[in-house]
């Protein structure tokens, strides 16, 4: 079998990096296009600002950037890390013709569009039939989550099933790379926390009970927990750690909630797509673990485990306080679109 030819639109960012980086000995991918704007005409090693600690492949440094031009673009799968407002447009173009796997919010609240996280809800992928029916499109747009939202919905959707979670209030502390390049200027991240990231409080409330809810009769209704998010931005490379407390409708037994943490697998582990990990959820019993430093790229395929720690009783029996960690720009962003791509093509809707 021969690769399928990628598009990477918005290669020279911080997502953009980390899909060069994951596409590098892809098994089923190869990258044929690299897109952006201020970088359009350069060679991609000479654009980029690369961010990670070694080079990018050298066959990648080679390739010249090119402008978006849906009209005259053609790949067997197009990847969207643009910034959300050009992403309304662009991904629509070629969402006409191609499979469009976008990290931007600019569908992800359309009810035809999923939000996935392949371990959680690849049944919402079905929804794409109708999307491409009722839009007359040949391709289609499946999108991933914001970083901040992957982390908790993961950790959240076992022990929504074993205890029925009603209420969620979590504290974020988010890496600056979630901000993309250049970002946070450093003179006011630096020695500092920044209480406030616009829209994000919104989205993880929004996207959590979108992700977490059922697809049914076409259509996907979404969870009716209740989320409350405070989010802030911290002085952290990458990796978004999250203070979580949730109320149950069911007793929780701490034990027993780690345990099914620990045992959750999806469909990404039973079809062993090449980017899944064999754990989506490791638990540490650590009294000051997860760290986003120490424990960001830990399991099988690093970066795609979320890493959940301080798991206790909350006030009551009905209720549970843990840590979430979650790589922000891995599965929280290129990592989860490239798993999403995975499981679309072993599901016949990428050819
Ligand atoms: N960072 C995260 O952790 C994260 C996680 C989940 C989702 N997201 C979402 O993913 C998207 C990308 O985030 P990021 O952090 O990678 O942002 P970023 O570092 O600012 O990168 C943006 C990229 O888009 C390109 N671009 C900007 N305007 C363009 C235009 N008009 N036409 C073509 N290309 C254009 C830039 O290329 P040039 O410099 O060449 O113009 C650059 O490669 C955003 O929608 C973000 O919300 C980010």
């Amino acid at each position: 079998m021969g690769k399928l030819n990628v598009a990477i639109m918005g290669a020279t960012g911080m997502v953009g990096q980390q899909y060069i980086r994951l596409l590098e000995k892809h098994p089923w991918f190869e990258i044929s296009i690299l897109m952006g704007k201020r970088s359009a005409g350069k060679k991609f090693g000479d654009a980029v600002e690369w961010v990670g600690s070694y080079d990018p492949p050298s066959k990648v440094k080679e390739v010249v950037v090119s402008e978006i031009e849906p009209e005259k673009q053609a790949a067997d799968l197009f990847f969207s890390c643009l910034p959300s407002e050009v992403a309304r447009e662009v991904e629509g173009k070629f969402a006409q013709k191609y499979p469009v796997v976008s990290d931007t919010s600019a569908y992800r609240m359309e009810s035809d569009v999923p939000i996935i996280i392949p371990e959680l809800n690849s049944e919402h992928i079905k929804i794409i039939e109708r999307q491409k029916r009722e839009r007359g499109w040949k391709g289609f747009i499946v999108t991933g989550p914001n970083c901040t939202t992957t982390g908790l919905a993961v950790a959240l959707k076992p022990l929504d099933e074993a205890y029925n979670v009603r209420k969620v209030f979590v504290t974020t502390m988010q890496a600056v790379s979630g901000a993309g390049y250049p970002g946070v200027p450093s003179l006011l991240i630096i020695d500092n926390v920044i209480p406030y990231i616009k829209d994000e409080e919104e989205k993880v409330a929004r996207e959590t009970r979108k992700i977490l809810g059922k697809f049914q009769n076409g259509i996907i209704v979404e969870n009716d927990m209740m989320v409350a998010a405070s989010c802030n931005r911290v002085p952290v490379i990458d990796g978004h750690l999250e203070s979580v407390y949730i109320e149950t409708e069911k007793k929780v037994n701490v034990e027993e909630a780690k345990s099914i943490l620990r045992d959750f697998k999806g469909v990404p582990q039973e079809l062993k797509l090449p980017s899944a990990p064999e754990k989506p959820i490791l638990v540490r019993e650590e009294n000051d673990r997860p760290q986003p430093r120490r424990d960001r790229d830990s399991g099988s395929v690093p970066g795609m485990s979320v890493v959940v720690g301080r798991v206790r009783k909350g006030l009551d029996e009905y209720s549970l306080q843990f840590t979430v960690l979650s790589h922000n720009t891995i599965r929280g962003a290129a990592g989860n679109a490239i798993l999403t791509a995975e499981l679309l093509y072993r599901m016949e809707y990428i050819k």
